[in-house]
């Protein structure tokens, strides 16, 4: 089989980490980036109105990439909409959800912390992971309000303020009877562009878990099952972003493998 096309879709730059994963997973592949900048970000959209969003996006990203496999590369999108993409399109979706099962398998203390968007913190869909994979752990949920925001102004050039990322993680950490969190999920795809950051930053040692390798896998292994002959799309190495970028923006882009700039005006 031909090398697949595979479009990895996020509110912003969060699912560059992913996209790295997959590149490494899977060299040979043509990988196209997609951001909905105009919309970012979405950790603080209503659900209804994301979901309707992400449909009328994608469907002109699908249009526009002509894609193999479609990663849903950002946990707020995924925790809404994921059902939703499959229901309109027949192109496979990939997701990414927070790492709810790996914590609970890898906690010592029983004390789990999730990092994550105002989104996903209040999804159903991360509750029912929660309920599903870590019923028996004591389970932190944080919707951090800035992060996402935060860690895009940092790839853009702007300094790190560690007293307010300090501030954006200090829910997770809790000391409960003797114990304390020992696991922190990464659950927004922006959070491993400042895992260091965070390590630095936190009041002690933690295992951060970045699922972005396990999502990688899932990814080629999709691509083995689905027959190619998407048509003619864009090539490897575009970013499609659905507002014009500042140069910023998209110098961070070509920093990180993406430097054809393609913009589809969509407004919000
Ligand atoms: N990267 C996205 C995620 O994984 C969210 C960032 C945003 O709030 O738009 O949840």
């Amino acid at each position: 089989m031909s090398a697949p096309r595979i479009l990895l879709f996020d509110s912003g730059m969060g699912g560059l980490t992913v996209a790295a994963a997959v590149a490494r997973q899977m060299p040979d592949a043509t990988l196209v980036y997609a951001a909905d900048n105009a919309g970012f970000p979405y950790g603080a959209w209503r659900e209804d109105a994301l979901v309707t969003r992400i449909r009328l996006v994608m469907a002109q990203l699908i249009e526009t990439a002509a894609p193999d496999v479609v990663v849903i590369a950002c946990n707020t999108a995924s925790t809404i909409a994921l059902a939703d993409l499959r229901a309109h399109s027949s192109v496979p979706f990939v997701g990414t959800v927070p790492a709810i099962k790996p914590a609970a398998a890898q906690t010592q203390s029983g004390i789990i912390g999730v990092l994550a968007t105002p989104g996903t913190a209040k999804r159903e869909y991360t509750h029912a992971l929660i309920e599903k994979f870590a019923s028996h752990c004591d389970v932190i949920l944080h919707g951090a309000e800035n992060l996402a925001a935060m860690t895009e102004a940092t790839l853009r050039g702007e300094p790190l303020d560690l007293a307010k990322l300090r501030h954006e993680i200090a829910p997770v950490f809790v000391e409960r009877g003797g114990k304390r969190t020992d696991v922190v999920v990464l659950g927004c795809t922006h959070y491993p562009l400042v895992a260091a950051e965070i390590g630095a930053v936190a009041p002690w040692p933690v295992t951060l878990i970045d699922p972005s390798a396990a999502i990688a896998r899932r990814v080629a292994d999709v691509a083995d099952e689905t027959p190619r002959g998407a048509g003619p799309g864009v090539e490897h190495g575009t970013v499609i972003l659905t507002a014009k970028p500042d140069a910023g923006i998209a110098d961070a882009y070509a920093r990180l493998g993406f430097s054809q700039v393609k913009v589809l005006d969509l407004p919000v």
